[in-house]
């Protein structure tokens, strides 16, 4: 089955093409295009992601992207005058999107294609509707039904998943190794959005429920790990987004040996439950940093001192965690995954104190947001296509805050 998939939940623009031969989790996947727009440097001027911006600049780039995934030949196609209007009704808000969508698969080759994925949420609603539209749009020309994915389920398989780069850069693989998970399983994610420890007990297959899939057994009261990330960065006057730059500078603390600056606090460390907060630790280093002038060496301590905070509450939930529910695999998904300290921190605590534990941590391009990821869940749940009709795509609407355990 070939699936194309596509991800805008909030500033990247990605489309996919994966070749999955045979039935999820057993199959082998294949992915035959892969195009991403980041938008980093466009929101970087603010300093967060705007919402307004952010769709106008996912309408703008997702046809370029589709275009880059598919590297179809030219060959000229007709569609009715019906559909074309169903189209461009459909697209009405998306300033420009018709006229070069129209453009597009008038002149190229239709992809023999049998599924479109779309993140349908959570995620920013105005950017998950342009998705959702722009894969609407591609199922009516098309003629290919279309899955809607929630795009935590998409972190989750995108860590498991085992990926083995080809020269060429395509990342092909005998076996995704979805099939050798151990259940009950523990995904700790850990994003721009969310913080949450979710319990998986089974796959998310299209059997009658005889138990929950996923059960959310820990989140963030107030602000995500990666928000924090992003807001601390913010206070010493780093770039967005501040995840990566809180770690290249803990890093340098770190090979410096630099001093403690100041003594955070683990908020919420020995609280009775799985729940996080953030929002303090963010509040003591606004007041541990208030009104002095710091060198770029106090800059590297106070990210250090923050990143060791936050690496302490994750792996002390994680590890209550993994013992009150007997857990086999535990999986580290969402952009902050990709963090250096957390990632070796995990590995090492886990490879002595729980060896028979499986640890996944996804591959660092598949950390942080893409559409390969929404291709897996895409085919996780295939058997929830909605047929390529207008009355049949209507249910498939964005939805900011599509909880994955309701799914
Ligand atoms: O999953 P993601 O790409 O988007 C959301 O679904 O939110 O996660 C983005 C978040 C941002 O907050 C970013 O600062 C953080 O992941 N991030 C990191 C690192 N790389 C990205 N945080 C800490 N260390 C990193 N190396
Ligand atoms: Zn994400």
């Amino acid at each position: 089955m070939k699936i194309l998939s596509i991800e805008t939940s909030c500033d990247e623009t990605a489309v996919s093409l994966v070749e999955a031969t045979g039935d999820f989790p057993n199959a082998k996947y294949q992915i035959l295009g892969n195009a991403l727009f980041s938008q980093i440097d466009i929101h970087r001027e603010y300093g967060g992601v705007f919402p307004s911006v952010a769709k106008r600049e996912h309408a703008k780039t997702l046809v370029p992207m589709l275009k880059k995934s598919q590297n179809a030949n030219l060959k000229s196609q007709n569609y009715s005058e019906e559909v074309k209007n169903d189209v461009r009704v459909l697209l009405e808000r998306e300033v420009g999107m018709y006229e070069e969508l129209i453009e597009y698969v008038e002149n190229y080759e239709k992809p023999a294609i049998d599924l479109i994925a779309v993140t349908a949420g959570p995620g920013l609603e105005p950017t998950l509707w342009v998705g959702i539209n722009f894969a609407k749009a591609l199922a009516l020309l098309w003629n290919v039904p279309v899955v809607p994915v929630n795009h935590m389920e998409g972190h989750i398989l995108a860590s498991i998943f085992k990926t083995n780069d080809d020269k060429s850069g395509n990342t092909l693989h005998s076996n995704g190794g979805l099939a050798d998970l151990q259940f009950p399983s523990l995904a700790l994610l850990i994003s721009g959005g969310h913080t949450e420890l979710i319990k998986m007990n089974d796959w998310p297959l299209d059997v009658a429920r005889s138990k929950q899939h996923y059960e959310k057994i820990g989140q963030t009261r107030d602000d995500a790990v990666g928000e924090a990330f992003d807001k601390v960065a913010r206070l010493l006057g780093l770039p967005y987004p501040g995840g990566p730059e809180i770690s290249r500078a803990a890093g340098e603390a770190r090979s410096a040996n630099l001093p403690e600056f100041h003594k955070l606090p683990r908020p919420m460390l020995d609280s009775d439950d799985l729940d996080f907060s953030f929002s303090g630790l963010k509040t003591a280093v606004r007041y541990a940093i208030e009104g002095k002038e710091l060198s770029e060496e106090d800059k590297q301590a106070v990210a250090r001192d923050f990143e060791d905070a936050v690496v302490e509450v994750l792996l002390k939930k994680a590890e209550r965690a993994v013992n009150k529910y007997d857990i086999r695999s535990l999986i580290l998904g969402g952009g902050v995954s990709a963090n250096r300290q957390i990632r070796d921190t995990f590995a090492s605590f886990f490879a002595s104190e729980h060896p028979e534990l499986n640890l996944y941590l996804p591959d660092l391009k598949l950390s942080t947001d893409n559409s390969i990821m929404i291709a897996l869940a895409g085919h996780a749940r295939s058997s929830k296509a909605l047929a390529p009709t207008i009355e049949a795509l209507s249910p498939l609407v964005a939805s900011g805050n599509r909880s994955l355990s309701e799914e």
